[in-house]
């Protein structure tokens, strides 16, 4: 079934006109689409999220069949769904703290997690802010990511977790990018995984860590592992928000069901106060239709939860994690620059909005 080109699946009731239905509330923001708006907030919204995918996708497969039968339909105009609404310039910041801390999840693998990580910070670094980067992936692409290597290190995110005599300070590594810190990792954070399980209050153990630094930054960005374990809960802790990347193509918006259900259920059990922090959609082509509907899917699906920002796919990413340096700084005039700035202009101002 994979590919561009699915079939309706037989049997499946295809929905027609107005979309899936699944919708996201923002607490006194607007939607998109869909009846479920009215009472309950965001935890009844996402009932049954996998129902809602379900016809979510048979409505994308119906599409995908009529386009391959040469029928006429949108979107015609990316730009609808990329230019909603004015995205503020971003006032200095003249003092900082206490951070936001954003979680940057989705359990599909190569979504753009780390790209975004990276380059989101350090486009939040370049409008003044103080930026923490956590690498809470033991496979440590965020620490090569920004130059450092993995092996090398005598103290990681395991030791911080692990030794209640390190501090973040002792692991802190600072970036060649002003306001750009990093706390790195490397696959020493996978025992810390099997190693918590054993702890008390094991899905804590991040939030304990980055209370003491949280004043010194205006925002700490943690890139998570493809998975929901263990380090995943702990990162949907201590988190305000959470940041999904998504990459525009058939199957993504399936996995993302899940990763919503496990955000309400921490919600409901171990963080009142998270939040979906936005849907961004990666490694974007708007020269093929289907990345097109997929986007246009993602908008209907989550309203003003996704953000007008896409991130277009470009080799400059694969290369710019080979140079250890952000695209940002890399190659300041690219595309992919300019899409990390405005992103960072949107966290900002949505921010400043809360
Ligand atoms: N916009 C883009 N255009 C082209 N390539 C991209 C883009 N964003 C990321 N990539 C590349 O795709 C690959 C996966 O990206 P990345 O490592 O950021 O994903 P991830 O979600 O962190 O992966 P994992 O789940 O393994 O941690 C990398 O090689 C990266 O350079
Ligand atoms: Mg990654």
């Amino acid at each position: 079934m994979a590919g561009v080109s699915p079939q309706p699946e037989q049997g499946r009731g295809v929905q027609s006109g107005n979309g899936p239905g699944l919708v996201w509330r923002r607490s006194g923001g607007s939607v998109g689409s869909g009846a479920e708006q009215s009472s309950g907030g965001a935890h009844k919204a996402m009932a049954g999220n996998g129902e809602r995918v379900e016809s979510w996708t048979s409505t994308l497969r119906a599409e995908q069949h009529a386009m391959d039968l040469g029928a006429e339909l949108g979107p015609a105009d990316p730009a609808a769904y990329t230019m909603r609404r004015p995205i503020p310039e971003p006032m200095p910041a003249d003092r900082h703290g206490p951070a936001r801390i954003i979680a940057l999840a989705n359990q599909k693998g190569g979504v753009g997690k780390t790209t975004s990580t990276i380059n989101l910070g350090a486009a939040l670094a370049e409008y003044g802010r103080k930026v923490l980067l956590v690498d809470f992936d033991p496979q440590g692409a965020l620490s090569v990511g920004l130059g450092v290597n993995p092996h090398n290190l005598d103290l990681s995110v395991y030791n911080l977790l692990m030794q209640d005599d390190v501090t973040a300070e002792d692991v802190l590594i600072k970036t060649d990018v002003a306001g750009l810190h990093l706390l790195p990792a490397n696959i020493d954070l996978s025992a810390a995984e099997i190693q918590l399980v054993n702890e008390v209050a094991r899905e804590m153990a991040l939030a304990r860590v980055l209370r003491s630094v949280r004043k010194e930054y205006d925002y700490i960005l943690i890139d998570c592992q493809p998975s929901l374990g263990l380090l995943a809960i702990n990162a949907l802790t201590v988190s305000h928000g959470v940041l999904i990347p998504l990459e525009c193509e058939f199957f993504s918006l399936r996995g993302v069901a899940l990763l919503l259900d496990t955000i309400d259920k921490v919600r409901e059990r171990l963080n009142f106060d998270l939040e979906l922090e936005g849907i961004l959609a990666t490694m974007y082509d708007s020269r093929t239709t289907h990345c097109r509907q997929v986007l246009q899917r993602v908008v209907e699906a989550f309203g003003d939860k996704v953000y007008q920002t896409v991130i277009t796919k470009t080799v400059k990413f694969p290369e710019s994690t080979v140079a250890g340096a952000p695209i940002t700084t890399l190659d300041p005039a690219s595309s992919g620059a300019r899409n990390y700035r405005q992103l960072a202009r949107e966290v900002i101002a949505a921010q400043a909005e809360r």
